[in-house]
């Protein structure tokens, strides 16, 4: 059975991933728009991921005797001034969550609920792969600055990473 305060604070983590959903579905549809597809499915599998987080979350607070809160989001950025602050807005995003699930851990060691800070060892790892993830991204994005055969090579290559972290990220798929 959860406590209320790790109920609370669980859900407030639902909150997080439903909104960091949002925030790379937008950036997908941004980049689609601007005509790099590869970078738009990179961002799609991104959201995809952040409701997988979300539901994941969901289902263990149900499963404990809590009750599971779908609340209102926040609306995500929808343009940017460039791919370089559209990524740097990833990592910065990233970087967050991972507080974030930290505080969550933190939490659930002062309510001595072993069995929560058990479930969220799967996100500590997680996030640690995103933020490394993003600031690879970030660094070649960086590298390429306004180089439009750059980014152009960078859109194509930016499938292949996508194919590597879903496959090391989601072991069920193998
Ligand atoms: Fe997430
Ligand atoms: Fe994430």
């Amino acid at each position: 059975m959860l406590s209320k305060t790790i109920e609370s604070a669980l859900n407030k983590q639902i909150r997080i991933e439903a909104e960091s959903s949002q925030i790379y579905l937008a950036m997908a549809v941004w980049a689609e728009v601007k005509g790099l597809e590869g970078v738009a499915n990179f961002m799609y599998d991104q959201s995809d991921e952040e409701r997988d987080h979300m539901l994941k979350l969901v289902k263990f607070v149900n499963e404990r005797g809590g009750h599971a809160h779908i609340s209102d989001l926040s609306a995500p950025n929808v343009t940017f001034n460039s791919f370089q602050e559209m990524f740097e807005k990833l990592l910065e995003h990233e970087t967050f969550v991972s507080a974030s699930i930290n505080e969550l851990v933190h939490i659930t060691l002062q309510e001595k609920d072993y069995a929560t800070h058990n479930f969220l060892q799967w996100y500590v790892s997680e996030q640690i792969e995103e933020e490394a993830m993003a600031r690879t991204i970030l660094d070649k994005i960086n590298m390429i600055g306004d180089d439009k055969g750059g980014l152009y090579l960078f859109d194509r290559d930016i499938q292949q990473l996508t194919v590597v972290s879903s496959a090391a990220i989601n072991p069920a798929a193998e």
